[in-house]
């Protein structure tokens, strides 16, 4: 590893990506940030110089090695799934690039949910019981077999975050596969039906180096469009870390088990970089056992708002000694603070006919809620032009709020947030995030 000078590639345009660009931006290893697709945000949260290539797909795997190759990059960090699922590990590897993210086959646990599933199965991972199905004829006999009449329905391949429908009768079940084969040919050539599990969802995040892994951090998504989680699914409104819920010792044993399951088994040939495990908690016999929900292939997006402005390793090092095996000389840890990230949409988000609408709009306010103290703004779909903000996008930024417990934080985070407009009235937010916190921790 050389000491300075070193230019770093993140794949990703969302306000996890600003997130990695500010953390990478501290270490001094690092002298100049690359970013595809990159968003206009970049350059202001980071304390080096930032170069966007917002032209370049992330599933553009090709292009974005010769990228790498052409300006020298020393690491590169993917953080965004579809760059994993083309390959681009594999790709860097023929330039040898070193990289934070898993090759295809070991990625292969978040693009492929047949095969994370009985993964799981056979390394006795806490999971849901399923069934994985080709045609629907084949589905009246796993209903019947089974007790319970909550399911989930899930494509088995990426499906943009909308391949997971709960079901409650075997029409709903077979509905909700009529409409995954028509919206999602490719991804539900074959299709999973779970057992709903239910408990709180929460999601946990580890590096790997293939070997050895070390915990990151746990935090908390708020999916839903609305308070309450009511209304559509979304990319994500907002996050919390660290939970109260994650803070129970035997669940965060546990956690560590799957972890350290997961990982042993070397996934692929052996599973390098973030690691996403979406669990949920269920309640059994007076204690709370995870589960396996998902795992994912990269940080989530918002929670990596949320987790890595508090971590206390450098990233470079830590990205560079998980790429080469050597992580063990990493110790990582954090400063203890609670973080609430609360997503600013564009009205009508995750609706594209709606939020596009509000494309160009004016923002206004995100200066003078950056100026507060215990308040990051971690830009997305906002375009800056001299010195003003439009809107670019669904998801447009994102205020994290920090505080010694998720009163402060989220205290901060909304103070800020009360600083924002969108010309037309063109802001949504949720106002709820970390509220749940806010309660359990009032009792
Ligand atoms: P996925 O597409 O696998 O990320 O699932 C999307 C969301 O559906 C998850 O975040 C959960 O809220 C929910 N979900 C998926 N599978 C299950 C399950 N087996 N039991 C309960 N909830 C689930
Ligand atoms: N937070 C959800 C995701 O990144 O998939």
């Amino acid at each position: 590893m050389k000491e300075r000078g070193n230019t770093i590639l993140i794949v990703d345009g969302g306000g996890r990506g600003t997130a990695l660009v500010d953390k990478y931006s501290q270490s001094p290893h690092v002298d100049k940030i690359l970013a595809v697709p990159g968003n206009d945000w970049m350059s202001r949260v980071s304390r080096k110089p930032v170069q966007i290539f917002p032209e370049i797909k992330t599933s553009d795997v090709v292009r974005i090695a010769a990228l790498a190759n052409k300006f020298g990059v020393n690491l590169v960090d993917i953080a965004q799934e579809d760059a994993v699922k083309e390959g681009l590990v594999d790709m860097l590897r023929r330039f040898k690039v070193p990289a934070v993210g898993p090759t295809q086959s070991a990625g292969r646990l978040e693009w492929d949910k047949n095969y994370a599933r009985s993964f799981g199965q056979f390394w006795k991972l806490p999971q849901p019981r399923y069934d994985a199905l080709n045609r629907e004829d084949q589905v009246g006999k796993f209903l019947d077999s089974q007790e319970n009449t909550r399911w989930f329905v899930k494509a088995s391949g990426l499906a943009e975050g909308k391949g997971a429908i709960p079901a409650t009768s075997k029409q709903e079940v077979l509905d909700a596969i009529k409409w995954l084969k028509k919206e999602y040919p490719e991804a539900t050539k074959v299709f999973l039906i779970e057992q709903w599990l239910e408990g709180e969802e929460f999601s946990a995040f580890a590096i790997s180096d293939s070997r050895n892994f070390r915990i990151l951090g746990y935090a908390q998504d708020h999916k839903r469009e609305y308070d309450g989680d009511k209304g559509d699914n979304t990319g994500g409104m907002g996050a919390v870390s660290h939970p109260l819920l994650t803070n129970d010792l035997e669940l965060q044993r546990e956690v560590e088990n799957i972890f350290t399951k997961t990982i042993k088994a070397k996934p692929g040939g052996g599973y390098r970089g973030i690691l996403y495990l979406g669990g949920m908690a269920v309640k059994a016999n007076g204690k709370l056992d995870p589960y396996v929900i998902e795992f994912n292939a990269r940080w989530g997006d918002p929670e990596a708002q949320a987790i890595v402005p508090g971590l206390k390793v450098d990233l470079f090092e830590m990205g560079m000694e998980a790429a080469k095996g050597t992580l063990r000389r990493i110790k990582v840890s954090d400063d203890g603070k609670v973080r609430v990230a609360v997503a600013g949409v564009a009205k009508g988000y995750p609706r594209s006919s709606e939020y596009s609408q509000a494309k160009g709009k004016q923002i206004f306010g995100l200066d003078d809620a950056e100026k507060l103290d215990n308040v990051i703004v971690y830009g997305a779909g906002v375009a800056v032009q001299d010195g003003k903000h439009y809107v670019n996008g669904g998801r447009l930024f994102y205020i994290v709020g920090t505080g010694k417990d998720v009163l402060q934080a989220r205290d901060k985070a909304y103070e800020a947030m009360e600083k924002v407009r969108i010309e037309g009235n063109n802001l949504h937010f949720r106002t709820d995030i970390g509220l749940r916190d806010a309660a359990r921790l009032r009792k």
